[in-house]
């Protein structure tokens, strides 16, 4: 039986991580620590709370005495830090909690493993980090994929953030032997992803009947991966992974951003031909007004930086047996029907904080 720490819980993979872990593993323990910042939603595992699945502590990764305390309290063996700052575009408006967060957080949530699981570190423990196939940087369209050895070349304050993050993990590895592993993941999507997100933006758009903003061409290419599939990827790695040991994964999946847009549009046009009550739910939505929601796509002022192509070579991870199982026809399908059928929840976390956001990005 684990006794895990999962940090950033509340946010959009570690909700996914939690229901999963949940199913998956009944007889563990899951504590969630999460600061609740503007993407932190409890609603997201508010029924694993209240059936007693998981234990809710607010509270910031940064705080290194209060998390040891929890540590001990809880007896946590395993900790998984999904908590961070998680969004480029906030992160070229405003770096400075990215590096409190992804860095300084991230250095306080060692130290309170580093105190607390006293030496020699039981075989048991593990300090799982969850970081990004940004800290590679940007792919011309014909460079192999990126692989474990290849060198960090971080483009965005978010992507430097957590570059930085990376290097202190394997340091307390090499320095202290703390038994940490960490995993280098592509695009996630599904539930529970904030709407800020393009994926999410666009489904929630198109509903609402707003454009569909596009930076610059749309031809950036992201490796998109479900995060049911991700979620399973980092149990195989907390069950098999050696000490020590960097993992990329991806979801096989590479398309062009313009290309994954369209097909949300021509799913979400679907979904209103089959299901009549759509069109009285959301009067606004371009189907509803008789429109394709393509026609919704307009072409904007390009992000700052942008890297233009991500891709993962999932070579190292498919060796320890992990293969993806959604693919991306399957997965947009069934995320296009996950928030047709939540919109008490996108709306509830489209707050006015979110709203002020949407109006400073995409004045024009
Ligand atoms: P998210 O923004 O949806 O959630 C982040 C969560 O962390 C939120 O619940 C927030 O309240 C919490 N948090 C923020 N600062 C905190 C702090 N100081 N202390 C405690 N909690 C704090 O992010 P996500 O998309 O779920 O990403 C989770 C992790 O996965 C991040 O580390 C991110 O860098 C990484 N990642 C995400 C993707 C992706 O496509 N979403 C891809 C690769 C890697
Ligand atoms: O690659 C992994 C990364 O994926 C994670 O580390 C990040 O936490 C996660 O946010 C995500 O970063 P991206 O910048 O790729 O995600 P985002 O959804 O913001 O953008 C996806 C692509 O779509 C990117 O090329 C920018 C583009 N985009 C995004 C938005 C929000 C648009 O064209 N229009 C938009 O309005």
């Amino acid at each position: 039986m684990k006794r895990l720490l999962v940090t950033g819980g509340a946010g959009f993979i570690g909700a996914n991580f939690c229901h999963y872990w949940s199913a998956a593993h009944a007889d563990d323990r899951i504590v969630v620590l999460d600061a609740l910042t503007y993407a932190g939603n409890v609603t997201s595992i508010a029924q694993l709370i209240e059936s007693g699945r998981v234990r809710f502590v607010r509270g910031d990764i940064g705080e290194r005495d209060r998390v040891a305390a929890l540590l001990r309290e809880e007896h946590i063996d395993t900790i998984v830090n999904f908590a961070a700052e998680s969004h480029v575009d906030r992160s070229i408006e405003d770096p400075q909690c990215f590096l409190r967060t992804n860095v300084m957080g991230t250095h306080a949530l060692l130290e309170a493993a580093r105190t607390t699981w006293t030496q020699p570190v039981a075989a048991s423990s593990r300090f799982h980090h969850v970081s990004t196939d940004e800290v590679y940087g940007s792919l011309l369209p014909t460079d192999p994929a990126f692989t474990e050895n290849t060198p960090y070349s971080p483009n965005s304050p978010y992507a430097a953030s957590k570059a930085a993050a990376d290097h202190i993990v394997r340091a307390y590895v090499h320095t202290y032997g703390l038994p940490c592993t960490i995993s280098n993941c592509s695009n996630n999507y599904g539930p529970y992803q904030f709407p800020e997100k393009l994926l999410p933006l666009c489904i929630v758009n198109i509903l609402e009947g707003r454009p569909l903003p596009i930076y610059g061409d749309g031809l950036q290419v992201r490796d998109w991966l479900h995060v049911s599939d991700h979620c399973r990827a980092i149990d195989r790695i907390l069950s098999a992974s050696p000490v020590g040991e960097t993992w990329n994964i991806g979801g096989g999946s590479s398309e062009p951003n313009l290309m994954v847009v369209e097909s949300v549009c021509r799913l979400v046009d679907e979904a209103f031909a089959g299901r009549r009550e759509l069109a009285a739910r959301f009067p606004r939505s371009a189907p509803a007004l008789g429109k394709p929601s393509r026609s919704l796509i307009c072409h904007v002022r390009d992000r700052p930086g942008h890297d233009r192509r991500y891709a993962i070579n999932d070579g190292k991870i498919a060796r320890l047996g992990f293969v993806t199982q959604t693919t991306l026809d399957a997965g947009l399908a069934a995320t296009v029907r996950w928030y047709l059928d939540n919109e008490a929840w996108w709306r509830a976390v489209s707050s006015g904080e979110y709203q002020a956001w949407y109006a400073r990005q995409y004045a024009q």
